[in-house]
């Protein structure tokens, strides 16, 4: 069966991007696949500096992952620092890449140029390498995410590649894959950047919690065009292509079939903005259920922590051995 792994880190709320990007393929994936999903803490602890916000942060997202129908008796969520392998083979991913290939991260160039005059740490700069280390502890096949991680699941294959060479075979090199509609959502007021938990407005950041009358608000005043064609051109018409493919990703059917039903912006906008609010009126109802019983949250994280654990040994294990350390 195809191992699946994928991750999100528990940092601001979970938006329209990382589900569409991501999260509803999980779900889709769980029944046919061999699935593992986590919740990256350690990773949030990059751009970290408040203290008692993360363990919040995991278990509402735990809750979040829940809602959206990842089911835990089929597939295995958990909370990376739970399984401390990561962190070990975390460090020897970090040895397996160079000074050289993580400077040209985009994302790493992209968030420190963000924090401009804060505290850019080095775990923001070394990040891949443990990312490597989530992916390859796993034997994943493939790693669903949106277009902005696939330079992630590249640097992945590189590094596994190298220790393979290195070392002998060890990793299965893993690939990327990433849905029809809803790989790139963009933002409603910024259409030509992605969108994001820490760039662009509130206005053009649709959270999955939001409410509805605010869903339909954010919708109508989305940055469209300057002529009022409706047609699927991202490098022309970012705002409308945007809307067209959100609503694709709703209803299933393609931005180009969507587009030859519109001929104004008004109702694209609001047929749109009607589509989420009802793809997340019942997550948010099952969220706001599930997050009634936090104890039970936490024993769904231990159970599926003990899974990934079992994996994640007998892989870390291997490596040590491949690399000749002596063992305890
Ligand atoms: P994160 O937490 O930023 O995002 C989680 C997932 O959401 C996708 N995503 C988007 N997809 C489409 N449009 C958008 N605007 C958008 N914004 C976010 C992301 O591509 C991602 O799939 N480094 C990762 C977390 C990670 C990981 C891993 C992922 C750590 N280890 C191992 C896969 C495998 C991240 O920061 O994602």
């Amino acid at each position: 069966m195809t191992r699946v792994l994928s991750c999100i880190q528990p940092t601001g709320e979970v938006h329209l991007g990382n589900y569409l990007g991501a999260l509803r393929v999980w779900v889709e994936g769980q029944h046919t696949k061999d699935a593992f999903h986590g919740i990256v803490d350690l990773h949030a602890l990059t751009v970290t500096e408040v203290p008692d916000t993360v363990g919040n942060a995991t278990l509402e997202l735990a809750a979040m992952l829940f809602a959206i129908g990842l089911d835990p008796n089929v597939a295995t969520v958990f909370v990376q620092s739970h399984v401390t392998e990561h962190s070990q083979l975390g460090w020897m991913m970090e040895c397996t890449v160079s000074f050289g290939e993580l400077s040209r991260m985009t994302q790493f160039k992209d968030k420190s140029a963000k924090r401009e005059a804060e505290f850019v740490s080095a775990g923001l700069f070394t990040y891949p390498a443990l990312q490597a280390a989530d992916i390859l502890l796993y034997d994943t096949d493939e790693v669903p995410v949106g277009e902005d991680q696939r330079q992630h699941v590249e640097i992945t294959r590189d590094i596994a590649l190298r220790f393979n060479h290195r070392f002998g075979d060890t990793f299965i090199v893993p690939k990327a894959v990433t849905p029809k509609a809803g790989a790139r959502v963009m933002d409603l007021q910024d259409p030509t950047s992605k969108m994001s938990k820490t760039a662009g407005s509130d206005a053009g950041l649709v959270n999955m919690l939001d409410e509805p009358a605010e869903i339909v608000k954010k919708f109508k005043r989305a940055i469209t065009d300057s002529d009022s064609e409706v047609r699927f051109d991202r490098a022309n018409k970012p705002g409308i292509t945007n809307l067209l493919e959100i609503l694709a990703a709703c209803t299933g059917e393609t931005p180009d079939a969507l587009a030859t039903r519109y001929t104004q912006y008004g109702p694209l906008k609001a047929d749109a903005g009607e589509a989420v609010v009802e793809l997340l009126r019942p997550i948010q109802a099952r969220y706001h259920e599930l997050m009634a019983d936090r104890s039970e949250l936490q024993s769904l994280l231990r159970t599926g922590a003990a899974k990934a654990r079992a994996v994640a040994a007998a892989t870390l294990a291997r490596a040590q051995a491949a690399v000749g350390m002596l063992p305890a």
